[in-house]
């Protein structure tokens, strides 16, 4: 007889970690499969938590996704250090958004007067106000805007003790690969594993990140649209910190950031490229990186070079994560987070709180119901084909359970 579980989450990245753990919160037996925890986005990712200066101007239902997490995360860091007894290296002293060329200025200009807009925090400064918060920048940095609410967090340790918080909870982490969905009457009743068992749950959350538009066994009408899209990271050591925020930038129209850490890490990112599941570290990516860098911070080249590492963001046609129930009964989603799955991890644990909260409808609170809405995977919903007629109550479940 295989275990039961109340829910079974497809994928151990921040997302699908978080979703586990804020449903153990709640008395539920537990289940997260994953080959490789932690190994894909997650572990990449450099952790900003930047909706204000990363907004771009037709996304502003991302920008509502972004702020309400953003809000959740000084409550959510300290019930998991309380939980794991991991400082998570949460730190919330703003992004600093630095242009270089009058192009680049002009688009700092726009963004300012967009945020200013939609009344968000954020300061326009000159680039002596700029160099005076930050001294390593380049002379040459013309301008900059102070998004004084943004934050960032160490995802490595925020994943460290998600798995540390899940373990104390009593959840059980299985390392296979899921091949296939048990079902019944067309719902969603558990997953198949490659090693040949399987887990009955009451539900079922695919949380795989790039990789879950292309899960084994899930029907394909249920299949998210998610494709993967690549960003190369470098990460730089330096005895001394060299900023004290985070530091965003356009250089001649591309842009770069560098998230600095406590132990003196300072984190460069990010390529954006639509090469499918490569993740090979190209020269050209970490030139690319370390040019941009170094216009804005030219001490950076200075630095020891202590990894570079290339990431999958799960994207989505319209950029939105893809966050609750699908047209499968049982299965729900919690992927499609694009660029921003650190940030929106305390947000989406939310909406998928569990089936007797309404999981991905908002448990009853409006708002939450509303950003549910933003974020509904029925928003892409295709037809299923017709179902064969029924042969008997279980359709493949397996064997050893009828
Ligand atoms: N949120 C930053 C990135 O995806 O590169």
């Amino acid at each position: 007889m295989p275990d039961l579980f109340d829910l079974v989450v497809v994928g151990g990245g921040v997302i699908g970690l978080s979703v586990a753990w804020r449903a153990t919160g709640r008395g539920q037996r537990v289940a997260v499969i994953d080959p490789a925890p932690v190994s894909g986005a997650s572990h990449a990712a450099a952790g900003m938590l930047a909706p204000v200066s990363e907004v771009t101007y037709t996304e502003e239902p991302l920008l509502r996704l972004g702020l309400a997490s953003l809000e959740r995360w000084p409550a959510f860091a300290a019930e998991l250090t309380r939980a794991s007894g991991y400082d998570l290296d949460h730190r919330a002293d703003g992004t600093l958004d630095v242009a270089f060329g009058s192009d680049d200025l002009a688009a700092l200009d726009d963004l300012a007067a967009f945020t200013a807009a939609l009344g968000l925090p954020a300061e326009r400064l000159t680039g002596r106000e700029c160099r005076r918060l930050e001294p390593m920048l380049a002379p040459s940095v013309r301008g900059g805007m102070l998004a004084g609410g943004d934050a960032w967090v160490d995802p490595r340790k925020v994943t460290a003790a998600l798995l540390a918080a899940l373990d104390a909870a009593g959840a059980t982490l299985v390392a296979d690969r899921v091949t296939g969905l048990l079902t019944s009457s067309g719902a969603a009743r558990g997953v198949r594993l490659a090693s040949g068992g399987s887990l009955a749950s009451g539900r079922v959350v695919l949380a795989a990140g790039a990789w879950s538009g292309s899960l084994e066994g899930v029907p394909p009408e249920v299949l998210p649209p998610v494709r993967p899209v690549k960003g190369q990271i470098m990460r730089l050591r330096s005895p001394e910190p060299v900023l004290s925020r985070c530091v965003r930038g356009v250089v001649h129209g591309s842009h770069v950031y560098l998230v600095p850490r406590g132990d003196g890490e300072l984190v460069l990112g990010a390529t954006q490229e639509e090469l499918g599941f490569d993740t090979r570290v190209t020269a050209g990516g970490l030139w690319e990186l370390l040019r941009d860098a170094r216009e804005l911070v030219p001490g950076v080249t200075e630095l020891e070079v202590t990894e570079t590492i290339a990431g999958l963001r799960p994207g989505t046609p319209d950029n939105l994560p893809l966050v609750g129930p699908t047209i499968m009964p049982g299965l729900d989603l919690a992927t499609g987070h694009h660029r921003g799955g650190v940030l929106l991890a305390p947000l989406t644990a939310d909406l998928c709180a569990g089936e007797d909260s309404g999981g991905g409808s908002g448990g009853g609170d409006p708002v939450l119901t509303e950003l549910a809405g933003l974020c509904s995977p029925l928003r892409f919903a295709r037809a299923a084909p017709p179902r064969p007629p029924r042969t008997g109550p279980i359709e493949n479940t397996p064997r050893e359970q009828r």
